[in-house]
Order: structure tokens, then sequence, then C-alpha cells
């Protein structure tokens, strides 16, 4: 949710912060703005919608200065419009936020009281008017932002700018992820590395709770018991940096693409090279000791954790628990001795994951994660981290790293397996061999490309869509339908396809088409069944299984894709190819934004 970055540099910083806004846009794009001390004083520029618009503006009104704050927006407090677009200003101030104040009422309250009022709706600028009231008082800029800092309930990434102040930034994280980019006579600050890419590769990460000050010379940080602290530079590579479409239309495109060669790049990660042996980064936890499981997550990440839920039930024969993570807190889960939980994130930094992580850990579980980014938050607070490996995901609809979670996830089953002696040496092997064969089966599942552009277009026409799947394709047929309202606005549903008779049914009429993902499995023959009281009802059906099983099964069909027949246990990761193509050719057939759909943000650091 928004991406703040700061700039104290040598050059002009416009161009800097807009530059470095667009490597942040996934985070949100309702509006952006930057601010910029020049000559000593402090200006902004704001516009609403995506980031083209603020470039537009800034070269009819343009904004000079070496120093700058930038922001992008995905609102929670107040809608999106030029008014409510950070940075927010206040008299000397201005700031940019990322997370949500959670007493900003009350503070809003406390100011009006002291003739400071409002003229926005949103939270930030609660702590423009703070710091501005403690500069009044004649606090220095420090102290100003150190009492503001320390009146805010909620989370928060911020950076500061002053009036008068051409070298100093201040920058405070708790709760919302925040680096600093250590330059040559510069020094930056960015919501993630990814921002920062193209200026510096020396980057250190914020902890909770620390307050750091920075000046193109130097940058003192205190902990959150005002502790000065180092925090370690870390050279991160610029290759995992870059972002570029590479020649594709969107980065979803290019993302769904690249699965082959990530998922090479995850199995090579875990799989020992001479392929006998599933290889965990070291630790601890002792594998054979896992009796049950609890898993959480949000999103696709769930549908990820519900599959796994089929693996760890199946092959390594232990009780999971699935759930996803905004609910499971809230129900004060009881945690006895000896539980495991594992949360799978892209980001790492999802505000409820992360609080589920949270709660788990207090509670004396151990914590284990599937994350993408091996610097976040929730990968930090993990007793075990399973880097999935995927590469940066620009996309909003998550794709890439869905399958590289799976990836890691079917690992890990088969590794507890055979760490609990429930599988033997000989299924060990068969399995790390179905496993191997992932990037190939996903190289062929990709071939459909052009069968899918085809019905894809009539799939744009529709009103609702049904997805259905039994056993591992019920999650699948979940995330097909989440891909494609996320990305489509199209209204689909993900159901158990045995579930579809206990009421949806009723929805059925010629005017819904219904995806049935019926590899040819033990589940086959009761998949078809279900797509039969589909068709008796004249619901327009597409059937995806190998071509064994449209032969079988494909009379009276709508439409078919052929996908290539695969091992049972890598069969959800290769029909995830067609749910991504599916919404991905639905969406670009209806003209919509596949990689910035509307009213969403790829990286959900609130709750
Ligand atoms: O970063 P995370 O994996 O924790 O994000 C979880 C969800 O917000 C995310 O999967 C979301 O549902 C995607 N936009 C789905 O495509």
């Amino acid at each position: 949710m928004c991406g703040i970055v700061g700039v104290l540099g040598k050059h002009q910083a416009a161009p800097i912060l807009v530059e470095a806004l667009k490597r942040l846009e996934y985070r949100g794009y309702d509006s952006a703005g930057i601010a910029t001390v020049n000559n000593g004083t402090l200006e902004r520029r704001r516009a609403v919608g995506k980031l083209v618009h603020l470039s537009d503006l800034l070269v009819h009104e343009p904004l000079a200065g070496k120093s700058g704050i930038g922001h992008t927006r995905w609102a929670t407090h107040g809608a999106p419009s030029t008014k409510n677009a950070h940075p927010h200003q206040a008299g000397p101030v201005a700031v940019v936020h990322n997370g949500i104040v959670e007493n900003f009422k009350e503070l809003r309250d406390k100011l009006a009281k002291l003739g400071l009022y409002h003229e926005t709706e949103t939270d930030t600028e609660t702590v423009a008017l703070l710091a501005q009231h403690y500069l009044s008082q004649g606090d220095s800029p420090r102290l100003a932002a150190q009492k503001t800092v320390g009146c805010l309930e909620g989370a928060f990434a911020l950076a500061f700018l002053f009036h008068g102040e051409e070298d100093l930034m201040i920058a405070a994280r708790k709760g919302s992820p925040l680096a600093i980019g250590h330059g040559d006579g510069e020094m930056y600050v960015g919501s993630d590395a990814i921002a920062l890419a193209p200026l510096t590769d020396r980057i250190s990460y914020m902890d909770e709770g620390d307050f750091a000050v920075l000046t193109r010379e130097s940058l003192e940080i205190t902990d959150k018991n005002g502790k000065l602290v180092n925090r370690e530079i870390r050279k991160i590579a610029f290759d995992s940096a870059r972002v570029d479409k590479a020649g594709y239309k969107h980065f979803m495109a290019k993302e769904i693409a690249e699965q082959p060669s990530v998922l090479t790049n995850t199995l090579r990660n875990y799989i020992s090279a001479d392929d006998k042996n599933i290889e965990l980064p070291s630790n601890n936890i002792n594998l054979a000791k896992i009796e049950r499981l609890t898993i959480v997550a949000c999103g696709t990440a769930f549908y990820a954790a519900l599959t796994a839920k089929y693996w760890f039930e199946k092959i390594v024969r232990i009780p999971v628990e699935v759930d996803v993570a905004s609910e499971f807190r809230y129900r004060e889960p009881p945690v006895t001795p000896g539980t495991t939980a594992i949360f799978v994130s892209q980001s790492g930094e999802t505000a409820d994951t992360l609080a589920a992580l949270r709660y788990m850990a207090l509670k004396g579980a151990t914590v284990l994660s599937v994350v993408n980014v091996p610097e976040s938050s929730i990968a930090r607070e993990s007793d075990l981290v399973l880097p999935s490996y995927a590469g940066i995901e620009i996309g909003v609809a998550s794709t890439k790293a869905f399958t590289a979670q799976l990836t890691v996830l079917a690992l890990l089953a088969v590794k507890t397996a055979h760490a609990k002696g429930v599988i033997n040496d000989i299924q060990y092997q068969e399995y790390i061999t179905d496993l191997n064969c992932i990037p190939r089966l996903i190289s062929q599942a990709l071939s459909i490309d052009v069968a899918v552009q085809k019905v894809a277009q009539k799939l744009a026409t529709a009103q609702d869509i049904i997805f259905l799947g039994r056993g591992s394709m019920y999650p699948l047929a979940m995330e097909g339908a989440l891909k494609l309202k996320e990305i489509s606005y199209i209204h689909a549903e993900g159901y158990p396809s045995g579930e579809l008779k206990h009421g949806p049914i009723a929805l059925i009429d010629k005017k819904v088409p219904v995806v049935v993902l019926a590899p040819m499995d033990a589940l086959f023959e009761k998949s078809v069944s279900n797509m039969q009281e589909v068709m008796a009802r004249a619901g327009k059906v597409l059937l995806l299984s190998c071509q064994q099983g449209l032969n079988a099964a494909s009379d009276g069909t709508w439409a078919t894709i052929s996908m290539p027949a695969a091992p049972e246990l890598i069969t959800p990761i290769i029909y995830a190819v067609p749910a991504q193509l599916l919404a991905y050719y639905t969406a670009v057939a209806k003209g919509t934004d596949a990689d910035q759909p509307r009213n969403l943000a790829k990286s959900v650091t609130v709750e």
C-alpha cells in the first residue's frame, strides 16, 4: 500500500523521484506527488491517477531542487484526489507516508483545539500538522519529527522534508518497510530496494521502531528505545532489481512466460546437484517431529496454502489447518505446544499475514515462511525462511510467485514425508523426479497460448464465470476465479465441482461459461459427471484436461483446451498456467489494465 521515496542528491531531484516512483507504482496508483526544497523553499506537485499524470504535470510545472520526497498512493483515508495526494504539507514541513495512523481522529481533534485544521480527509495530514505544531513551539526539525512519531499509533513508514533544510531528511519506520540507500555524497530512502536500485546498490533496512536522520554525508539511526544503532549495509544485486517488460505488452505476460526459468531456479535452490535430495536452508527444525500444521496467507498465497493442505495431508499424513490471515488471529486460535505454522507471502509484508505470524510466534509456535522477498518483515521474523526465488514480481496479479510458492510447498511436503519415514527412499526419488518435470511441463502448458486467446475473446463478453475443480484443482479453481476478477473485472467464482449441485447450480444458464479443471486423475470420472450436470442445464463448459481426458469427455462441451499430462503431485502447478492465461487474455480482450487493475495494490500493508 503506497510507495515512498526520498532523495538528498547532487542532481535535480524531481526526475529521480519520478523514476523511483515508477518502480514503486505496483504498490498503488490512485495518485502521485513529489515535494522538493529549492533555495530553502518547500514546494510540491501532485496529480490524481497514475504516475504519468504527475510526469505530465511536471512538464508544464517543473519543480527544481536537489532534495525531495515522493509518493504513489493506494487510498485508505479519503478518496483518490489531488487534495488527498501526498506529500502532505503543513507550513514548513512535508510528509510522505505508507501505512495507517490509527489514532488520527483523536489527534485531529487535539490539533483543531490548537487551531490547526485539516484540509484533507487523510490520516497523513495529521502527521504534517503535528510536526508543524512542534516546530512552531521552537523544536528543531529532528525533535519535532521525533515527538510527532511518538504520538502516532498504527503502522507507518514516513519521510519528512523541511522548509529551509536542503540537507536534511527524516525517516521513521513502524509496521511498514523502509530501506535506506547509501550513495556517494547522496542519501536515499525508499519503500523497497527496487525503487533505489538504479541509484545505489548499498542498502540498509530500517528495523521496527527505527528513527533515522539523514544528510548527504551522514546517517544516524536510533532504535525504538532511543539507542544509537548501526544497520548493516548490504550490497543488492542490480540484476535482481531489474524491472522491465522485456518486449512483452504487460509485466504479467512476461511473468507468466518466465515461469519455466523461474521454477528451474527455485528447484535448483532446493534439489541437490545429483537430484538425490531436497535440501532446506540450515535450521534447527526437526521435520520428523511435525505432527500438524497451520498455514496462513492472503489472496493467491492463500490458494497456494490450500493446495499445500492436499499435499501435506495426502503425502505426509498430518492434519493441516489453512486460514486467511485476516480471519485467523481474531478467532484467537489456541496454540498447543509443538505447533508449526507456515506463512506464505510473495511480498513478505502483507499486514494481516505478518500479524498472524506475530500471534503464532508469541504463542510459542515454530514459524516457517515461504516468501519471495528475502529481506521482508515476514522473512525476518521467521524461524525458518524458505525463499520462493521467483524474482521481482511487478504485475499486481500474482503469477510466477504463485507457482514458485507451490513448488516450495511441494518440496517441503515431500521432504517432510521422507523425514518422517512416511515415504521410503524410492518414493522420495520418484517425487523428486516429478518435481524436476515442472519447468518442462510448464513450457508445454504455455504453448496453449493461442487456444486460450481464442476462448478469451468469448469469455470477455460474459458477466459471470464459474470455475470448477476437485481435489487439488479446487484451490486452483478459486485462484483462476480470483485472477479473472482481479484483472478483467468479470464476476467469477471457484467451487469444488461436487458442491455445485448444493446451490450454485441455480446460476447456470446458457450465458454462464463454466471452466472445468479436470486432469486425468482418480477424480476425473466424478469431475466429468459434475460437468455433465452443468451441460444438462445449458451451461457452456470449457474443459481443460490432457488429450486423453478430452478424448474421453469433450462431447457437448463449448470449448476445450489440451493440457500436458502431468504427475499428480505437480498437476496443480501446471494447471496454474491456463488459469493465468485465461485471466490475462480476457483482460486484454476487454482492454482493462492487466498490470495495474483498478482499486488494487500489489502489497497490502494495511489491515
Ligand atoms: O504479498 P502476498 O503474497 O502476501 O500478497 C497476498 C495477496 O495480497 C495477493 O496474493 C493478492 O491476492 C494478489 N493480487 C493476487 O493476484
